[in-house]
């Protein structure tokens, strides 16, 4: 008759704990593979809820410092949410309400209310976000910038 020591009964205990350990992982390897994903659309992204737009004076310019954009409100009524964003090198564009103007701390580019280039090396405007108007509140979806080559009247949200 064969005697069992006490090491041997705590390696067989020891090699079915790293079993049972295995297959847990496995299995929640396995489950997490057929987990069904999300068919949401990614363009949803984060909403930046402004405010009411009669809060926003005709001629404006308004920072959301944390949706890094500008709201601005055109001197016809209609909005345009521009990205910080200097298109030259990346540096954040402050607006100078003096000037009227945005004035990159950078390398010197001018950027008018539209987000428009006036002086140089910024290669192309501002970028910018969509922006909507829900029961008279403005929001902007801030999820990804969009590169525009020139200002156009249909980038301008109206209420
Ligand atoms: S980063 Fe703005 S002008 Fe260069």
């Amino acid at each position: 008759m064969e005697r069992v020591t006490p090491r041997r009964s705590f390696l067989k205990l020891a090699w079915i704990a790293i079993g049972i350990a295995a297959l847990g992982e496995t299995l929640w390897v396995v489950a997490s593979f057929l987990k069904p994903r999300s068919l949401a659309p990614k363009s949803e992204g984060r909403l930046v809820v402004a405010g009411p737009s009669d809060a926003f004076a005709a001629g404006s310019v308004t920072a959301f410092p944390a949706g890094k954009f500008y709201l601005v409100r055109l001197a016809d009524g209609g909005f345009l949410a521009l990205h910080r964003q200097c298109t030259h090198l990346g540096c954040s564009v402050p607006w100078d309400e003096a000037s009227g103007r945005f004035k990159c701390p950078c390398h010197a580019s001018v950027f008018d209310l539209r987000g428009e280039v006036l002086s140089p090396p910024a290669p192309r405007p501002l970028d910018i976000f969509p922006v909507r108007i829900e029961n008279g509140i403005v929001k902007v979806d801030v999820s990804a910038p969009i590169r525009r080559s020139a200002f156009d009247a249909s980038q301008v949200t109206r209420s």
